[in-house]
């Protein structure tokens, strides 16, 4: 087996030219005339190849990706355990659709992510390709197990783009515009988003109003709550802007949940995976979710997509709910192999990497006008960037054109929320590579002030 090694200084960016190159130029072109207008590409980034957490893409021009190609390569790009497990994996049975027949890796991954998912009841697992699907799986088992047919989501909340897992998504209008009516019977409500409290309030001393609108108002007004089958959380929101809510906020939500019989279908699908130094963003919180989705870093990029419920709600019968592709084995293989190299070592780096790259960010704000809150968990790290620290008004501009800045210097961001930029670096980051992307950022920062 040859697996790539490069020298450790290519560790580090290396800009050769302007960006876009020329075979980069020539391949935008082409895809402007072929691909769906539907994807938001931010910046003009064509890649090659991958290692770790550089990509190099088709001019030679190397770059450190922190957000780990949307969070998703967890254990780097390419990693030789991941390329290895795949490849002796292709070698041997690449698809035979665990849906009607049985392979041993499947049921081993099951076994695992049962183990390690949050709380003490037994767990099932049903696997599907993608985070949309893990949704939609859980959406379809939570009314089949309650059969009640409403749900609670949250406003900046993204849960993917198909019908059903759409419904729940309340993250940018663009993604609904035109695509209704969805799911009939969706509500939503504001997040505990403290840096911009829908009520007005301070997070050390509000009543989590946020949840207890629930029951002082909706449910008494125009939410029958016994119609409701689960309402659907992200631990941290993803897209809606890396937004970490305070443990009350769970804890209310736990309360309120288990006085009407409501599920909770925690969505993992960006913030689980070892991420946020923990296997599941849920335990920070003491979230003990009914549910839980999750994909992306699962598997290192392959496509692969979980749905976690107690056993005890997992109770639909043959027939109820497949798909073809679901577990196949080459994807398992990559989520145990990376399920193994997030258990050995990589988790305890996103706890140490985060806290070294927050330590230094925390004087952001100080520092930078243009800089309203900087949070986060783990390699799970976002900012904002405003107008003015007084208002907090979204600077969305400022926050492209930030984006931007970093490309050209060789660092790969990404936005999330109105105005708000992500970092979620593969897991294997190593300190000289943050510090090079926090040297970078600050530079980004100064000069996109500076006008
Ligand atoms: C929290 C969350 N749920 C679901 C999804 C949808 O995942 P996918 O794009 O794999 O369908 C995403 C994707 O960003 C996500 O962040």
């Amino acid at each position: 087996m040859t697996v790539k090694h490069w020298p450790s200084s290519s560790l580090l960016p290396a800009i050769h030219g302007p960006l876009p190159g020329p075979k980069a130029r020539a391949i935008i072109h082409r895809d402007q005339q072929v691909l769906s207008p539907s994807y938001t590409r931010g910046y003009p980034l064509v890649v090659e190849r991958g290692n770790g957490a550089i990509v190099v893409d088709v001019d030679g021009n190397r770059f450190l990706d922190m957000n780990a190609g949307i969070a998703v390569v967890a254990t780097g790009h390419c990693h030789p355990r991941v390329v290895d497990a795949i490849q002796r994996q292709a070698d041997k049975l690449i698809h035979m659709s665990g849906t009607d027949f049985y392979y041993e890796n499947m049921v081993a991954l099951a076994e695992k992510l049962a183990t390690l998912a949050p709380g003490d009841s037994p767990r099932r697992v049903y696997f599907g390709n993608s985070g949309t699907e893990a949704v939609e799986a859980a959406l379809k088992l939570a009314r089949y197990h309650t059969g009640r047919r409403r749900f609670l989501g949250f406003l900046g909340g993204f849960h993917g783009r198909t019908a059903g897992s759409l419904s729940i998504t309340a993250s940018k209008v663009a993604q609904q515009r035109r695509f209704g009516p969805l799911l009939a019977g969706v509500d939503h409500i504001p997040y505990a988003n403290c840096y911009r409290c829908a009520y007005g309030k301070q997070p050390d001393t509000c009543h989590v109003e946020c949840v207890k609108v629930l029951e002082d108002s909706l449910f008494k007004s125009v939410i029958p709550p016994e119609e409701i089958a689960a309402i659907v959380v992200e631990p941290i929101q993803g897209e809606g802007g890396y937004v970490v809510p305070p443990r009350k906020f769970f804890d209310e939500l736990q309360a309120v949940a288990q006085r009407h019989g409501i599920l909770i279908i925690a969505d993992e699908v960006q913030c689980g995976m070892g991420r946020t130094g923990a296997m599941f963003a849920s335990t920070h919180f003491g979230l003990d979710p009914d549910i839980i989705t999750i994909a992306k870093g699962i598997a290192s990029g392959m496509p692969l997509g979980a749905m976690i419920a107690r056993a005890s709600i997992m109770n639909w019968t043959p027939g109820a709910h497949a798909s073809t592709f679901g577990g196949n084995p080459v994807c398992v293989e990559a989520s145990l192999a990376t399920l193994e190299l997030l258990e050995e070592s990589l988790m305890e780096n996103a706890r140490l990497m985060g806290e070294h790259i927050r330590s230094r960010m925390q004087h952001w704000p100080r520092r930078f006008p243009i800089v309203g809150d900087v949070r986060g968990i783990g390699l799970m790290i976002g900012f904002d960037i405003v107008r003015s620290q007084k208002t907090r008004e979204p600077a969305k501009n400022l926050r492209d054109r930030i984006e931007m800045l970093a490309f050209e210097r060789g660092v790969l961001l990404l936005g999330c929320g109105e105005s708000g930029i992500r970092l979620s670096p593969p897991l294997v980051i190593q300190r000289e590579q943050a510090d090079f992307a926090l040297d970078v950022l600050e530079d980004c920062l100064a000069v996109a002030h500076a006008g």
